[in-house]
């Protein structure tokens, strides 16, 4: 049995994470400020305290056991919201970071593991993108986050290995569907349970690689095993390109009313295309049979339906 500590555990990610963690035996404390997250989120039997992970004083208040590794899922995950307040993002992204660090190493913990995004890289041809390319951000979140892995970098010096995980468009059950300002397949999702119509910021065949929430967990949970000295950056997707058109198409095609779909405007820092390059996920994660977006849709869809019927 292992002592985690999970940033982020009453959100999407980080609650399957943790949740996870738990199943395997293991001891999980969580921090989150309920930002965006829910309580009801929150796995049973995790030992949880309500905090900003970029407030310094809310790190007396984390059970004070030696941690063998930080999961840093906390933060504000939208491109968008990114634009109306940097500061809090840079603060929420980054600061929170660099706290998580010092804490860690004053804990005595070696292993940290963070969410990071594939917003670090900014406009990208459309090939694989593996992680040795350059990295532009175009979105405050995207700097933010790419500064990020640089403090885990510095932070080696000081013998914490690290490994940020550059997660693609995660979608799946447990996905927030009140926040319509993150992540295009709940957005387009919760529009289409909501009113039988999707309004799309963009264009159809702007492309994304699209990953489920279980592999994404299962990314997490290989890589706190999978250390190597120094810091690491993985690709967290599954090499395949979807464009917006083509994942509608099958949205729509699973739902049970026709589905009117608009488009207008477009959002801020919002790239046209990416898609990953996926060998270091297979070779040094081992995980090679991620699920392919039909399969997933319809798991997601089921789970929405599910919810549905117990509000109903
Ligand atoms: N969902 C995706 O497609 C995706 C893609 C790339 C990266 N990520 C990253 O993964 C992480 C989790 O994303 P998610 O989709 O689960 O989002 P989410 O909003 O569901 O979860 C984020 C959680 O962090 C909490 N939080 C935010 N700022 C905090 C802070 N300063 N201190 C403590 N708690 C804080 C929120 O309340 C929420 O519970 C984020 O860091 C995000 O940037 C997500």
């Amino acid at each position: 049995m292992a002592n985690y500590l999970v940033t982020g555990a009453a959100g999407f990610i980080g609650s399957a994470l943790a949740r996870r963690l738990l199943d395997e035996g293991h001891q999980v404390a969580s921090i989150d400020n309920l930002s965006t997250g829910f309580l009801d989120n929150l796995p049973a039997g995790t030992s949880f305290v309500e905090g900003d992970c970029a407030d310094p004083a809310m790190y007396q208040k984390i059970p004070q056991h030696k941690y063998d590794a930080i999961l840093h899922i906390a933060g504000q995950s939208s491109g968008e919201v990114s634009f109306d307040d940097p500061i809090y993002d840079i603060r929420t992204n980054a600061e929170s970071t660099l706290l998580l660090l010092k804490f860690a190493l004053t804990n005595g913990c070696r292993r940290f593991i963070f969410a990071s995004t594939m917003s670090v890289y900014g406009v990208k041809p459309d090939i694989p993108i593996d992680e040795d390319q350059d990295c532009a951000p175009e979105s405050f979140y995207g700097v933010a986050k790419l500064a990020s892995e640089h403090y885990m970098r510095i932070y080696q010096q000081y013998g914490i290995d690290s490994t940020a995980l550059r997660l693609f468009n995660v979608y799946g059950p447990g996905q927030n569907l009140k926040n319509l300002r993150q992540g295009m397949v709940s957005i387009f999702v919760a529009q289409m349970f909501e009113d039988a119509a999707i309004q799309v910021k963009g264009s159809a065949d702007r492309y994304r690689d699209f990953i489920y929430i279980d592999d994404v967990v299962d990314a997490f949970v290989n890589s706190i095993d999978c250390r190597t000295a120094g810091s690491q950056v993985i690709n967290v997707a599954t090499g395949v390109r979807t464009s917006v058109g083509e994942l509608l198409q099958v949205i729509v095609s699973k739902h049970d009313q026709a589905v009117e779909i608009g488009y207008s405007g477009s959002t801020s820092g919002d790239i046209h295309g990416i898609r990953a390059e996926v060998v270091k996920m297979r070779e040094i994660l081992g995980i090679n049979n991620t699920l392919d977006l039909e399969q997933g849709i319809t798991k997601m869809l089921d789970w929405v339906r599910a919810v549905h019927d117990r509000q109903a």
